[in-house]
């Protein structure tokens, strides 16, 4: 059958696309480029750009570019061989100073930086030699570069696989030239990688979840958030009237099906990414995602369970199928507002999704009140041919007893 056959495509399209992450590339460097870096990459978060040049297997230049407003910006290389982090990061650190230039500095992270006391400069490293450190600030954005020379022995700095971090934030002490804590948003608690400088690959489990927070994404948009409405949609306006398609109920079963399958495989990563980060739980969305995916089953067991045609309780089966319907899509698309909410300050999920509710709106509003017409015009004519006689007069456009426009029966038969 068509229908099927365009499902699993679609099916295909959507799974492999995120199956298979867009290959990380080098990107063009930025012309703020004070020391002619040639290799540069996006990383993944806090959108910021890193470039370096390798001299030798123990020699590099980096340039760490962010376009924000930020008070201060950090780069660091952290020992392996265990995952990089921010405790044991050999950083610098460039701070705005009041006459509009960057002073930056050497700091050594430890344990206790995370538990709150000041990060104070510090002299040279014990391993790590750093050299030409150079920061710049404009308006839109900042930079550091430096030139790092990494101890031979032992080997925990690899080029090959070098822990980084990356890190801003908005407050800072520029007399004591002392940073003050950043905020601890996924995007500030992410910006950790093993860059691989030779083919400029990032390795990391803080890697592997960023993506599949992605797919989390996408997948429940498209599934809960596209496909379900979508379904809705066409069981509502294509079963009789303004537009009959024969074919309604089928194209409705599949958008659900569908829309389900994509939807809970969306879930089941997210439920994987609340278990897996160390930082966060986030109860609310958790909840209703559990709630969404409870009760949209339910709705899928009417394939098998709903009544038949003839049944006495088809009636209210059928008020209850559409009332849990339309129920269920408000609070799908809550939670995915409140998904959304979470990776802020990235604002490209919101306009998508508000466009993809745009559209759904104008659609519905639109079939709505081309339904409404047209029962009004039908029924002011039957009104003049029937005048006197009692019977259909009063139904609704579907021509069924006494029901609105879109609630009467799914049929049973098929
Ligand atoms: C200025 C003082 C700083 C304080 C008080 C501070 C505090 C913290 C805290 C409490 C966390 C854990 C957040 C959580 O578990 O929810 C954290 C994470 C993190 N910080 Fe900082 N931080 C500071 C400076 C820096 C600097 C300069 C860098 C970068 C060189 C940095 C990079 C990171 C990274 C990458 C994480 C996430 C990974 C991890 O937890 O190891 N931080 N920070
Ligand atoms: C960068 O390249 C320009 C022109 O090629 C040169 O004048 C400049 O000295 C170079 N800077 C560094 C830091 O190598
Ligand atoms: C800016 O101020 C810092 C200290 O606050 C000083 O060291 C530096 O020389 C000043 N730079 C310029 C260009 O005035
Ligand atoms: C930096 O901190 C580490 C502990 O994380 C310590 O072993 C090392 O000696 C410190 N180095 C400097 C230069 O302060
Ligand atoms: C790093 O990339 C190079 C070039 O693509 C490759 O030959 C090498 O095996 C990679 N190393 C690691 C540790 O992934």
């Amino acid at each position: 059958m068509a229908t099927t056959k365009s499902v699993i495509l679609i099916i295909l399209t959507v799974s492999s696309s995120l199956l298979f992450p867009i290959s990380e590339q080098f990107s063009n460097c930025s012309p703020i480029n004070p020391m002619n870096i040639t290799n540069c990459k996006k990383l993944i978060t806090l959108g910021a750009e890193f470039g370096w040049n390798i001299h030798s297997n123990t020699e590099i230049d980096i340039l760490l570019t962010i376009r924000m407003p930020i008070k201060w910006i950090a780069w660091g290389v952290n020992p392996g061989p265990q995952r990089p982090q921010m405790v044991g990061t050999r950083a610098i650190i460039g701070i705005q100073q009041p006459n509009a230039t960057l002073a930056v500095r050497k700091y050594n992270i430890t344990s206790d930086t995370k538990l709150g006391c000041r990060l104070q400069p510090s002299q040279d490293f014990d391993d790590v030699v750093v050299k030409n450190m150079r920061g710049e600030v404009n308006p839109g954005y900042m930079s550091i570069s430096a030139t790092l020379i990494l101890p031979r022995a032992p080997a925990v700095y690899d080029i090959s696989k070098l822990n980084h971090v990356w890190q801003v934030g908005f407050e800072a002490d520029d007399v004591l030239m002392e940073p003050k804590m950043h905020s601890t948003f996924l995007q500030n608690v992410d910006s950790t990688e093993s860059i691989n400088m030779t083919s400029g690959h990032g390795l990391s489990v803080g890697h592997r979840r960023h993506h599949l927070r992605t797919v989390h994404g996408i997948l429940n948009i498209v599934g809960w958030g596209t496909m379900l409405p979508l379904g809705v949609i066409i069981a509502r306006y294509f079963r009789k009237c303004p537009i009959p398609c024969e074919k309604w109920y089928m194209v409705h079963v599949s958008c659900q099906i569908v829309g389900y399958i994509l939807g809970t495989a969306g879930w089941a990563i997210g439920l994987w990414l609340g278990h897996a980060s160390r930082h966060y739980s986030f109860s609310t969305h958790r909840i209703l995602a559990i709630c969404i995916f409870a009760f949209t089953t339910l709705q899928m067991l009417a394939l098998r369970l709903r009544p038949s045609a003839t049944d006495d309780y088809r009636k209210y089966w059928d008020m209850y199928h559409h009332f849990l319907g339309y129920a269920l899509l408000a609070v799908i698309s809550v939670n995915i507002f409140h998904g959304i909410a979470i990776l802020k300050p990235n604002k490209t999920w919101l306009w998508v999704y508000i466009g993809v509710l745009g559209m759904f709106a104008l659609v519905a509003i639109g079939l709505e009140i081309f339904t409404w017409s047209k029962f009004l015009h039908a029924k002011s004519k039957g009104e003049q041919q029937y005048a006197g006689q009692t019977g259909q007069s009063g139904s609704g456009p579907q021509g069924s007893s006494g029901t609105e426009p879109g609630t009467d029966p799914l049929p049973g038969s098929q």
